[in-house]
C-alpha cells in the first residue's frame, strides 16, 4: 500500500467504544467498530497505547511494553482484532512511546532500588547546589523537569509527569531494549508505528537554560539522526510494508527533511506541531488569543513547500488526543457546525501528505461543554489549572482557558448515537460524555447522505482516485487574501484547485489563475458556479479539478 494514497484513522481506545460496561473503552469496542472505520474507507487504524500503565498520563506511561493493560482487554483481544482488521483490508499502527518509561516500569523500579545497570537506563544527576536541581528545565505539564531522590541524593529528568522518567538513549542497551519492543510487534502482524515524542530522545547538555525552558537542549539532540537510522535498520526497516509516523515535538524543519526524506532511512513522516500554535502566544498555550489565520496558512505553506522541495513527507492533521476539536478551534459550531467541518477537512486533505483522521472528527464532534474542574481528568490540564491560580488568575479565569485549551476536549467519549453516554457505554463513562451527543452522532451521520461523515468518506477516496492529490506539487494561490485558504497542486497533466472561505461571512473571491477548464468536483454547498469571480459562501469549500 502506498502511504502517500493512504488515510488513517487514529483511535482513542480509552474514550472509542466500551464492551463490556466498565465505563472504560477497550479493544473489543475497537474490534466491533472496524465496519465503521472500513466505511469511512481508512487505511491504517492508529491506536494510542493500550499496554500496562498506571494511567497517570492515559497509557502514555508504560509499564510494560509486552503486555496488553486488562482494562483495554488481553493479547487475545489484540489479536482477534489485528485479524478482523486484516480482513478488511486495515492496517494497524502502533503507539510506541519510548522517550520515557512509566515511573512503575520494572527497569525504573530497579533503578530506584540502586540497580546501577539500571539507573544508567534513566537520567540521574547531581543537583547544582543542595536544593537546588541540575538545570533549570520545565516539565512540559509544568514545574521543575527533575524529581529529587533522597536514597541517591540525585535528580532524575522527567519532560513529561514525574510518573514519567526520560530513558537514556545514550546508552546502547536501552536502544537494544526498545529495537526488541518494535519487533515483538512486528511479529504480531503491527504494519504501522508511531513514536512518541521521539525527536526528544536525544539530549544535548545538561546545563541551564538562560533563554528558555531548555527545549533548545533536548530538541532534534544531536545524536537523534543516529539513533532514528539505527531503530529502522534494527526493527521496522526490515519491512518494507511497514509506514512510521514521528510526533516531532517543537522542531524545525531541516531536521524533518531528514527524518522525513525519501532516502533518509529514518522514518516515513512526521507529525509537526507549529500549524496548531496559531492560538497561542508564542509557545504559551495557557492564553486566550484569537486564532492568527495569515500564519497558519504561511505555517502550513512553508511546511508544505519546503517538505516536498526535500522530497521528505508530512502527516498532515487538524486534531488528535492532544489537541481542542477543529470544529470549535477554527470553525463555527452554531451556525455552520456542517459546512465549517467539511471546509476545515477539504483544506487537510487536498494538502500534500498523509491525512489523519481523529475518532469523532468525522462526525463533528466539538469541545466539551464541562463547566467545573472535577469533571477535567488530564494531568496536564489539572496541572495548569492549579499554575495559573498560582500566576495570580482567578478559579473562574483559569477555568475559561482550560476549557480552550485542555487535551480533555479530544478526549470525551465518541458519540455513537443520541441516546444513553451516546451510545458509548452501558457503565458509567470514565470521563463525561458531551451533551450535544443528542445531535452530533454517528448513527444519525451514517443515515444523512450529506453528512460531514460522507464529506470525509469522499476526500478519503478523492485521495486514491486522484493522483494530482496523493503525488503533486503544491503552490499557494491568493495567500495574503484573509478569509480565503487556496492552493494549487500539480501532477503530470492535472491540476487541482481547493479553495475555502475560512469565515461565516461571505467573500466575493477572484481566483488569480486561469479557472477554464476546471470543474468542481467536490463542495459542501449542493452546487456551485465555477468561474474566474465567485461569491463564497461562508465556510464554503470548493475542490476544482482540470485534466490537461
Ligand atoms: C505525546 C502524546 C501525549 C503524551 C506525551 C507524553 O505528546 O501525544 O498524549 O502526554 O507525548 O508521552
Amino acid at each position: 500500500m502506498d502511504f502517500r494514497k493512504c488515510t488513517v484513522y487514529q483511535i482513542y481506545p480509552k474514550s472509542f467504544r466500551d464492551s463490556n460496561g466498565d465505563g472504560l473503552g477497550d479493544l473489543k469496542g475497537v474490534t466491533q467498530k472496524l465496519d465503521y472505520i472500513k466505511e469511512l474507507g481508512a487505511d491504517y487504524i492508529w491506536l494510542t497505547p493500550f499496554f500496562v500503565s498506571p494511567q497517570k498520563d492515559n497509557g502514555y506511561d508504560v509499564e510494560d511494553y509486552y503486555n496488553i493493560d486488562p482494562r483495554y482487554g488481553t493479547m487475545e483481544d489484540f489479536e482477534e482484532l489485528a485479524r478482523e482488521a486484516d480482513k478488511r483490508g486495515i492496517r494497524l499502527m502502533l503507539d510506541m512511546v519510548f522517550n520515557h518509561t512509566s515511573s512503575r516500569h520494572e527497569w525504573f523500579q530497579k533503578a530506584l532500588a540502586g540497580d546501577e545497570k539500571y539507573k544508567n537506563y534513566y537520567i540521574f544527576r547531581k543537583g547544582k547546589a543542595p536544593g537546588v536541581p541540575p538545570t533549570n528545565w520545565v516539565s512540559k505539564f509544568g514545574g521543575n523537569a527533575w524529581e529529587y531522590v533522597p536514597e541517591f541524593d540525585e535528580y532524575y529528568l522527567h519532560l513529561f509527569d514525574v510518573s514519567q522518567p526520560d530513558l537514556n538513549w545514550d546508552n546502547p542497551e536501552v536502544r537494544r531494549e526498545v529495537q526488541k519492543v518494535v519487533r515483538f510487534w512486528m511479529q504480531k502482524g503491527v504494519k504501522g508505528f508511531r513514536f512518541d515524542v521521539i525527536n526528544l530522545i536525544s539530549k544535548e547538555k545538561f546545563a541551564d537554560d538562560e533563554e528558555g525552558d531548555g527545549r533548545r537542549f533536548y530538541t532534534d539532540g544531536p545524536r537523534i539522526h543516529e539513533y532514528l537510522r539505527e531503530l529502522n535498520e534494527e526493527s521496522f526497516g526490515q519491512d518494507a510494508d511497514i509506514i512510521t509516523v514521528g510526533e516531532m515535538s517543537s522542531t524545525t524543519m531541516e531536521n524533518c527533511f531528514r527524518y522525513a526524506g525519501s532516502q533518509s532511512h529514518e522514518l516515513s513522516m512526521v507529525f509537526s506541531f507549529h500549524h496548531l500554535k496559531v492560538d497561542f502566544m508564542g509557545n504559551e498555550k495557557w492564553v486566550l488569543v484569537p486564532f492568527d489565520f495569515a500564519k497558519l496558512k504561511k505555517i502550513l505553506f512553508d511546511w508544505q513547500q519546503g517538505m516536498a522541495e526535500h522530497d521528505a513527507w508530512n502527516a498532515v492533521f487538524w486534531c488528535n488526543h492532544d489537541q481542542p476539536r477543529v470544529v470549535s478551534r477554527f470553525g463555527n459550531t452554531e451556525t455552520y457546525w456542517k459546512e465549517s467541518a467539511k471546509m476545515l477537512a477539504t483544506v487537510i486533505h487536498c494538502l500534500r501528505g498523509t491525512p489523519y483522521v481523529y475518532q469523532g472528527e468525522e462526525i463533528g464532534m466539538t469541545n466539551v461543554d464541562f463547566t467545573k474542574i472535577g469533571q477535567f481528568k488530564d494531568v496536564e490540564s489539572l496541572n495548569y489549572y492549579q499554575i495559573l491560580q498560582d500566576k495570580g488568575l482567578s478559579a473562574s479565569d483559569a477555568l475559561r482557558i482550560i476549557q480552550i485549551h485542555s487535551r480533555d476536549n479530544g478526549r470525551t467519549p465518541m458519540q455513537w448515537t443520541g441516546g444513553e453516554n451516546g451510545g458509548f457505554t452501558e457503565g458509567t463513562p470514565w470521563i463525561g460524555v458531551n451533551k450535544n451527543a443528542e445531535r452530533i452522532n454517528a448513527e444519525s451521520e451514517l443515515q444523512d447522505p450529506d453528512s460531514i461523515f460522507h464529506y470525509y468518506q469522499k476526500l478519503i477516496r478523492l485521495r486514491k482516485e486522484y493522483d494530482v492529490i496523493a503525488y503533486g506539487d503544491i503552490t499557494p494561490v491568493d495567500q495574503g487574501n484573509p478569509s480565503v485558504f487556496a492552493y494549487r497542486r500539480s501532477w503530470q497533466d492535472e491540476n487541482l484547485l481547493a479553495v475555502c472561505n475560512f469565515y461565516g461571512k461571505p467573500v466575493t473571491w477572484t481566483c488569480p489563475e486561469d479557472i477554464k477548464g476546471y470543474a468542481r468536483i467536490l463542495g459542501n454547498y449542493p452546487e456551485a458556479e465555477v468561474k474566474e469571480t465567485m461569491e463564497l459562501r461562508p465556510y464554503e469549500a470548493l475542490v476544482l479539478y482540470r485534466k490537461g
